[in-house]
């Protein structure tokens, strides 16, 4: 039976090192604030104009690749999962494979729009191409460049504070034995909550959805006969509805439920429990809701790693950039039973078990 196993990891963050004392500079916050509530010291800024969602996870996807020990033009497969895409189409899949140069027509790319949950998800599509022995080498990214698209006013502090920039990124090849695999994996969804960690602008909901909630926003929307005109609309620049919104409080009570769940389930599809795992990678939302995932589930400090402290949340990029920082430290080795789990915007809510 063939299995499909990370062969190569590889992140980048970029240089510019935000603190939370910066951000007091423009907007009211504060360090105490920050750290007590999230667990962040400082987060990561791209540079604009000269880095962006898709070349971070080119350079991420170089490391990759070098680790693994194969060149980018033997890549067969791209996932790419963000929610900071360069552009709303065509997505970052495309637009990394161009950054690699390996654009002969013969690698195929794929964009995965889940969010927090992107990297779980995208990684279980790359298990299955490579376990039905479709594809050799499969490039899977999470990538963000979240500050671009941040409000940077007092109003946006709840959302702004959290989030950072980098990349992370693995390939995914075949495997004979179960000592190096990924096991088993999970995925859910509810979108009943769709609407309470979002960006809900630009797009085509024409304040449906929002209205059917008691929303009475005059989105500016032109009327029918004009056609068109509904993607974008003045109003919505000037409410500033292209920032992302989220009930905090809402989330975080989902949150410590769906992840030790999501981490239990997958263990016992891969017929293994609690004591066996040699590290949980959670995604990298808030250091209390790690910690609360930790204690529910009665790991050890050795058992969980964490790098929210200095990177923020990276949302799709944060399993892999904290994997390979645990990868890089030895905290994680050759045959170590290791978890991934996410939860966050759509709901949707992922994990999955593999022996590195
Ligand atoms: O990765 C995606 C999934 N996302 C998550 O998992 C996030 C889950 N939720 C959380 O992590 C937390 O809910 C937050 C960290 C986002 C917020 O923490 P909280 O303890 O839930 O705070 P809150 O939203 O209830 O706000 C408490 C107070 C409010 O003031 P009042 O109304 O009590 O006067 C906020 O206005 O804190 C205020 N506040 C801030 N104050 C200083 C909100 N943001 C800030 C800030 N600095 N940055």
């Amino acid at each position: 039976m063939t299995f499909a196993k990370i062969a190569g990891i590889g992140h980048y963050v970029p240089e510019n090192v935000v603190t939370n004392d910066d951000l007091t500079k423009v907007m009211d916050t504060s360090d105490e604030w920050i750290r007590e509530r999230t667990g962040i010291q400082e987060r990561r800024y791209g540079t604009k104009s000269t880095e962006t969602t898709a070349t971070m996870g080119a350079e991420a996807a170089r490391k990759a690749c070098e680790a693994a020990g194969i060149q980018p033009s033997d890549i067969d497969f791209i996932v790419f999962a963000t929610l900071s895409p360069d552009y709303y189409f065509p997505g970052c899949g495309v637009l990394v494979q161009r950054e690699l140069g390996i654009t002969d027509g013969e690698c195929g790319a794929l964009d995965v729009r889940n969010q927090c949950s992107g990297f779980v998800y995208a990684l279980s599509v790359a298990d299955k191409f490579v376990a039905s022995g479709m594809y050799k080498n499969v490039l899977v990214v999470g990538s963000e460049m979240h500050s671009m698209g941040l409000d940077f006013s007092t109003e946006g502090r709840g959302v702004t504070v959290i989030f950072g920039d980098g990349a992370g990124a693995v390939i995914v090849q075949p495997s004979d034995s179960k000592d190096s695999a990924i096991l088993a994996s999970a995925m859910h969804s509810d979108g009943t909550y769709a609407e309470k960690l979002a960006m809900l602008s630009p797009g085509s909901h024409g304040g449906k959805h929002l209205s059917a909630q008691g929303d009475e926003r005059d989105w500016g929307f032109a009327p029918q006969e004009d056609f068109g005109g509904i993607f974008t609309t003045q109003n919505m620049l000037d409410n500033g509805d292209f920032y992302p919104v989220m009930e905090g409080q809402f989330v975080f009570k989902l949150a410590v439920q769906k992840f030790p769940e999501v981490v239990l389930e997958v263990l016992a599809k891969a017929g293994l429990t609690v004591d066996d795992i040699d590290m949980l990678i959670p995604h990298q939302a808030n250091l209390r809701i790690a910690q609360f995932v930790q204690r529910t589930l009665k790991l050890r400090d050795d058992q969980v790693y964490n790098n929210i402290q200095r990177y923020g949340n990276t949302t799709a990029a944060s399993v892999p950039i904290a994997l390979s920082e645990a990868i890089a430290e030895g905290k994680v080795k050759r045959g170590d039973v290791v978890v991934i789990a996410a939860f966050g915007s759509g709901f949707t809510w992922a994990g999955a078990v593999f022996r590195y």
